[in-house]
Formats: structure tokens, C-alpha cells, sequence
């Protein structure tokens, strides 16, 4: 493993009962980077995610974090271990209160005890604080996207997941995303894999690029040298 690496995927092969969906599926996470994979819809991105995490079972493969093993282990200890997830389309409880979401995320800390204060959340994302009281549901689709972010970075994870946070929101909640995710890298240190469809959102945020297809990484490179326009052509059909 790569010095700087501090999530990696080798190898990985994971079905959904008979179907296979990930073929033999590497990657690698750089610490203080944002790894971004890309691919049409149906190549096994969220399935790559939800392996990670432990709600697919691998057949075949290792996943790491650091120099620990996390393969096999339950998915809320791969929580504990330190990795944060915020899944496609965000899922809020849309009964329980702003603060309550957020509080949800604290199941993932060894102790209960937040890595990532409340305070900070609403530093990061003042519109929390304001709609603190309200029901989950009551808020718009980007609002409810950085109540899922922050759900996820209130265990304190050193990597988190996020599986296309701009799906089906506004393009100026989007951008403020992307700061928020280069922010917590610059000032947390978080290392992030995100996957996503928008490739001029992707190219602003990220520093490493995947392009995935049928269930495996078939292009890699930094994001200063990746060749888009083969992407736009595959991601276009
Ligand atoms: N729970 C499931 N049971 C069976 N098949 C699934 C399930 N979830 C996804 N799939 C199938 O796995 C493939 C990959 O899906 P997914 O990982 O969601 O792709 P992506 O996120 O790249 O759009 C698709 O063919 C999809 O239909
Ligand atoms: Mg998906």
C-alpha cells in the first residue's frame, strides 16, 4: 500500500444474490484528498460504497483502512473505525428534527461523543442551526443533503463517503458543497471518496480520478492530466 493511502479497495468482487456486481474493483484514497469516481448509472458505483461500509458482503477481495483490515467487520464498526457515509438520496428521517438527524450520526462515535461538534456542523452549515427544530422533511433537497453531511461528520470520521451529493439539487447549494468538502480537507484533514455524475462539479472539487465501468475501475489519473472528453463520450450515453 501506498504510503499516503489511507482507504484501499483490492480486488473486490460483491454480488447481490446470484448477480455480480463488482468485478475485481480497486481503488485507492489518498489522505487529505478528494477521490472522485465517475460512470454511468448501473456500473456498481453505490454498491462500491455500500461494500465499503459493510451492507454488501465481499466474496472476494480486502478492504482496508490504514493498516487495518475492515473486510468482514459489521458495518457500524466500519463506522467506528472512522469511515462516514452519506448515501444517494441523502436519507433523513423526515419525522425526526434537524437535531436529531445530526444526533443519529453520533452512533457511529465509539462513545456517543461527537469528533466534529455541533457547533462546528452550523459553522459549516449555518442553515442547520436556523432550521434546528424542524422536521427533517420540512427542508429542500440541498438542505437535506447538508444535514446529511453533516449527519455523517459529527463522529469526527477521518474518510467520508459521499454517493452524488448534487443529484436533484440547486446549482448554488451545489457549489457550496464543494467548498464545504475542499474546506474540511484544507482544515480537518478528511479524506474523501465521492462519486459522482456532474463532471464540472467533479473536476472543482476533486484531486484524483476513477472512471468506473461494469463493476471495475477501467481509467485512473490525477485531475490535472484526465482525459475528460473520453468521459463526457461514455457518461453521455
Ligand atoms: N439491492 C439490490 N438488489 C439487486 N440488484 C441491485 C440492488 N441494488 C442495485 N442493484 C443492481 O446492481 C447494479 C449496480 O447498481 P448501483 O451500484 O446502484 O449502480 P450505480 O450507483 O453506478 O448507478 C445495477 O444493475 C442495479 O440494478
Ligand atoms: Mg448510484
Amino acid at each position: 500500500m501506498h504510503q499516503d493511502t489511507i482507504l484501499s479497495v483490492n480486488r473486490i468482487r460483491a454480488s447481490y444474490g446470484e448477480s455480480t456486481i463488482l468485478w475485481g474493483a480497486d481503488l485507492s484514497v489518498r489522505k487529505g484528498c478528494v477521490t472522485t469516481v465517475m460512470g454511468r448509472n448501473g456500473v456498481g458505483k453505490t454498491t462500491l460504497l455500500k461494500t465499503i461500509m459493510g451492507l454488501v458482503k465481499v466474496k472476494e477481495g480486502e478492504i482496508r483502512l490504514g493498516d487495518r483490515d475492515i473486510t468482514h467487520l459489521p458495518s457500524y464498526q466500519i463506522a467506528r473505525a472512522g469511515i462516514g457515509y452519506v448515501p444517494q438520496g441523502r436519507e433523513i428521517l423526515p419525522r425526526l428534527s434537524v437535531y436529531e438527524n445530526l444526533r443519529l450520526g453520533l452512533e457511529a462515535s465509539p462513545q456517543y461523543k461527537a469528533g466534529i461538534s455541533e457547533e462546528e456542523i452550523y459553522t459549516l452549515f449555518p442553515i442547520l442551526k436556523e432550521f434546528r427544530r424542524r422536521p427533517g422533511g420540512n427542508l429542500s433537497g440541498g438542505q437535506q443533503q447538508q444535514l446529511a453531511i453533516g449527519r455523517a461528520l459529527i463522529s469526527g470520521p477521518s474518510v467520508l463517503l459521499l454517493d452524488e451529493p448534487t443529484e436533484g439539487i440547486q446549482p448554488s447549494i451545489a457549489i457550496e458543497i464543494g467548498n464545504i468538502l475542499r474546506r474540511l480537507v484544507a482544515e480537518k484533514g478528511i479524506s474523501v471518496l465521492l462519486v459522482e455524475q456532474k463532471i464540472d462539479f467533479a473536476r472543482h472539487v476533486t484531486d484524483y480520478f476513477y472512471f468506473m465501468d461494469r463493476g471495475k475501475m477501467v481509467r485512473e489519473g490525477e485531475a490535472g492530466t484526465f482525459d475528460f472528453r473520453e468521459l463526457e463520450e461514455h457518461i453521455a450515453v
